[in-house]
């Protein structure tokens, strides 16, 4: 984050492709909904991922900057601004303010959302292989904190259309990519 920093007046695009992160923040107002690109690749992903015997869902998709103040609010509560900011967004700065981000886990596994284990589990790591082929890429991978400004999310998926599979073959984070801090 950079200290004083206010909400911009348009997002940012780089190349075509929407960047939100702790130096790129969003409108307010900003308020996309759920991408449907971004839903029937995942429905198409779901369809395939069943057919590979795992039955798959998104757990969070979208939400609204004042969802995200309640949910940043919540965690700054529990655990504290610095150990929140690693894991959590502040208003304005979620990816899923884009309607572009999609957490995901396996139906029957609920335990598992939201956590790392799900990257252990065959149905994480089925994600994980086929995500760039449906155009999603893992957002935070491990050992990328210092560029993403989050902690591994093995669930967290961004959907970039047809860069996805330059970007996961390449080992790239989306900030490395598009060469923006
Ligand atoms: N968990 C991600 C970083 C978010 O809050 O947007
Ligand atoms: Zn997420």
């Amino acid at each position: 984050y950079v200290e004083g920093m206010t909400l911009p007046d348009e997002p940012t695009y780089i190349n075509g492709h929407l960047l939100a992160n702790k130096l790129h923040p969003l409108p307010a107002t900003f308020a996309p909904g759920e991408s449907k690109e971004a839903r029937a690749a995942f429905e198409k992903m779901a369809e395939d991922a069943k057919r590979a015997g795992f039955t798959i869902t998104a757990f969070s998709t979208y939400r609204s900057y004042d969802y995200q103040v309640d949910l940043y609010n919540r965690y700054k509560n529990r655990d504290g601004e610095s150990e929140a900011d690693r894991y959590s967004a502040r208003p304005g700065y979620s990816e899923h303010q884009t309607g572009l981000a999609f957490d995901i886990g396996e139906v029957g596994n609920e335990k598992d959302f939201a956590s790392n284990r799900f990257g252990q589990t065959p149905a994480g790591q089925w994600v994980n292989e086929n995500a760039a082929r449906y155009g999603f890429i893992l957002r935070y991978p491990e050992g990328k904190e210092d560029i993403t400004g989050y902690m591994h999310e093995s669930w967290h998926f961004r959907y970039v259309g047809d860069i996805a599979e330059e970007i996961m073959e390449k080992g790239l984070t989306l900030e490395e990519y598009l060469d923006a801090p």
